[in-house]
């Protein structure tokens, strides 16, 4: 891999940014050494009404107990709108942008404020109380924030749902919790399409009640004025019920390990984890990261791309750049409706400065072609990230090249759910970028890379990326299950927390993250990245996807099985797959040279965009008949046109 080609820190992107290298190498080692100073110093980014004396009190041992910032109280609502007031009342705090390009909304953080007190005085009288938790399945529109503020600001804990999900993983998600609230609109819209969200959330409250969970109250907001159901003294108007409250709502003082939200996330095993959040340690970590990993100023437009059903969209649509006082805006749609320049016509109309997507998207746009990206200016554009999923270098080229025009850092922010924030990322003004990697901790991050008997690794190597040391925004608990929190991330290796994820870390020190350890695999005693292998495969212009797993294999140990998506307009064929063979043995080695591909129209993607090799490893072992639950999927039909097309029929 081209570790070599390094992009070096160009002087316009260290002209006026917050931290440079030297400072990041001061800071970086000063929260090593000393983080009850570092981040007492840095815990004072947010306003405490009662302010901490103690600040970090967490071991990764035992019971495993986090906590930062215990005697302090705050307000995440507070801290992220009342505090701004003075300074900023008549800035724009959202920019909306609709599914339809015509439609778009405002908001200062004067109405903000008064929106999200009304609702939170909704959630109230309807017997909302601290420590509840109410349930949030939202398409992308203002009223998604405000509920989520509302409950922050009453010290209720909310559980977004992604609005892509089924009634029946809501309804899970609501007995999981015990969720007696919850929030929907009457229905969503994405591409011009109409998501029957009340629907959904009416049939997910009966299967809830067959499971023992009774919710009592749900808000509606009217987003499309869709013909919807209606349950009398269960179901109520949010345009009604905020209409008949008072505009004021004083923040609740909460303790700083207080529950802030849940969010379901997958694991390898078992049903969705319900992970929980707190309050103080995870908004210092938010802004803090938000503020220095996109180098963000006063008065910049901010776009991250993500849904707040996802964690990206709680830490870096909201709670982050919000706690900044920034101007962030919320997007809708999708990158391709009405045509393929949205994304770059949305950056133009609201002059964005800073944009953070997922690889998924760069790669899908990439594949549409230049044109749709050079019929744009994008001349606002300052920094380009990037999150998800590892990027591959020749996406990672692409949106340097093609979009950013070589003007504008690419930046790789490695994280999970469970972590709250950024962990590994470059900083704009600091750090020498290396396509495909994430480079660099953040500040008191200390990522260890340790061997399957849990030896570490030092200096250069690969391993199981696990982290050595508490940071303020992690997951403190799986709610209701905390011998499940220990077991999942505590457990493979002692003492440290375990990401899941294969990593290598190059002779600079850089981390280059391989994908979960699962997608590892072994061929003839080597082992690699699908990743690596998927990489080498898109760099291949006839490539737009794909994906690569490993499959049993008699000499081998495990053969490597591709599934590739063609780009626009070429044509699988036996020539092409020798083609491919050859391209990946001279990109990464002989070892690597793929021992089946099969053309694939689509990849099975969870709505998340995320795809589900548990399914293509078991259609590569010819295991079709267990592929177990494909609910999930964006697209289950893709299924059936991967199993009729499998290269390993036995
Ligand atoms: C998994 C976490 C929190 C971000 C959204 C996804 C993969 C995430 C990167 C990246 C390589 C990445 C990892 C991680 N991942 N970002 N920059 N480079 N891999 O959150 O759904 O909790 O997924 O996404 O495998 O474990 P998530």
């Amino acid at each position: 891999m081209s570790d070599d080609y390094v992009h070096k820190v160009q002087a316009a992107w260290k002209k006026n940014a917050l931290i440079d290298n030297e400072t990041y190498l001061k800071w970086y080692a000063d929260s090593v050494k000393n983080p009850d100073k570092f981040w007492g110093k840095h815990g004072k980014r947010i306003d405490w009404f009662k302010p901490y004396t103690k600040v970090r009190n967490a071991s990764f041992e035992g019971k495993v107990s986090i906590k930062w910032y215990e005697d302090g109280t705050t307000n995440v609502s507070y801290n992220c709108i009342d505090r701004h007031l003075k300074k900023r009342g008549n800035q724009i705090a959202i920019i909306w942008e609709g599914d339809n390009p015509y439609d778009e909304k405002k908001v200062t953080y004067n109405e903000l404020h008064e929106h999200v007190c009304r609702f939170a005085n909704v959630l109230k009288k309807h017997g909302v109380k601290k420590g509840d938790r109410v349930t949030i399945y939202m398409p992308m529109i203002l009223e998604a924030a405000y509920a989520m503020f509302a409950c922050t600001r009453i010290g209720a804990i909310h559980s977004v749902v992604f609005g892509g999900f089924s009634p029946d993983a809501l309804a899970g998600r609501i007995v999981d919790c015990k969720s007696n609230f919850v929030i929907t609109a009457d229905e969503g819209l994405r591409a011009g399409k109409h998501i029957a969200l009340k629907e959904n959330t009416d049939r997910a409250i009966e299967i809830a009640a067959k499971d023992g969970v009774k919710v009592d109250k749900v808000i509606v907001t009217r987003r499309t004025g869709g013909k919807i159901d209606w349950m009398e003294g269960r179901d109520f108007w949010l345009h009604e019920e905020a209409a008949s409250v008072k505009p004021a709502c004083p923040p609740e003082k909460m303790k700083a390990e207080d529950p802030l939200f849940i969010l379901y996330t997958s694991g390898s095993t078992g049903k969705p984890k319900g992970v929980l959040h707190t309050t103080g340690g995870y908004l210092v970590y938010v802004s803090m990261t938000h503020q220095y990993v996109f180098d963000y100023h006063d008065g910049d437009i901010y776009w991250c791309t993500a849904d707040v059903g996802w964690v990206t969209g709680h830490s870096y649509i909201l709670y982050g750049p919000l706690a900044n006082g920034a101007t962030t805006l919320m997007f809708e749609g999708v990158p391709n409706y009405p045509t393929p320049s949205r994304m770059w016509e949305v950056v133009d109309k609201h002059k964005v400065n800073i944009f953070y997507t997922a690889p998924t998207a760069i790669r899908a746009l990439r594949g549409v072609g230049d044109e749709w990206v050079q019929k744009t200016s994008r001349k606002t554009l300052r920094i380009l990230g990037s999150v998800g999923e590892p990027i591959n270098p020749e996406a990672w080229e692409w949106y340097f090249n093609v979009v950013g025009e070589k003007k504008c850092p690419v930046i790789d922010t490695w994280w999970q759910t469970e972590n709250g924030g950024i962990l590994i990322a470059p900083l704009p003004g600091a750090t020498d970028l290396k396509p495909g990697s994430a480079t660099r901790p953040l500040f008191g991050i200390v990522p260890e890379i340790v061997d399957n008997d849990g030896n570490t690794i030092e200096g250069e190597g690969s391993g199981n990326l696990c982290i050595k040391e508490p940071w303020p925004g992690m997951t403190r608990t799986v709610f209701g299950d905390h011998e499940r929190y220990i077991q999942t991330y505590f457990s493979s290796y002692k003492g440290r927390y375990f990401s899941g994820d294969g990593c290598r870390r190059d002779a600079g020190g850089y981390y280059w993250i391989t994908g979960r350890v699962d997608d590892v695999i072994n061929v003839s005693g080597h082992r690699m990245g699908t990743a690596e292998v998927e990489s080498a495969l898109v760099a291949h212009d006839k490539v737009a996807e794909a994906a690569v797993v490993g499959y049993p294999h008699d000499i081998k140990g495990q053969g490597i099985y591709c599934y590739v998506t063609l780009a626009e307009g070429v044509s699988g064929s036996d020539a092409l797959r020798k083609e491919l063979i050859a391209h990946v043995r001279k990109e990464i080695g002989a070892i690597a040279a793929p021992d089946k591909i099969q053309f694939a129209p689509g990849l099975p993607k969870t709505r998340s965009a995320k795809i589900m090799r548990r399914i293509l490893r078991k259609i590569a072992e010819d295991e079709f008949g267990s592929l177990g639950d494909t609910s999930t999927l964006a697209d289950p039909s893709v299924v059936d046109d991967l199993i009729a097309n499998r290269q390993n029929k036995r």
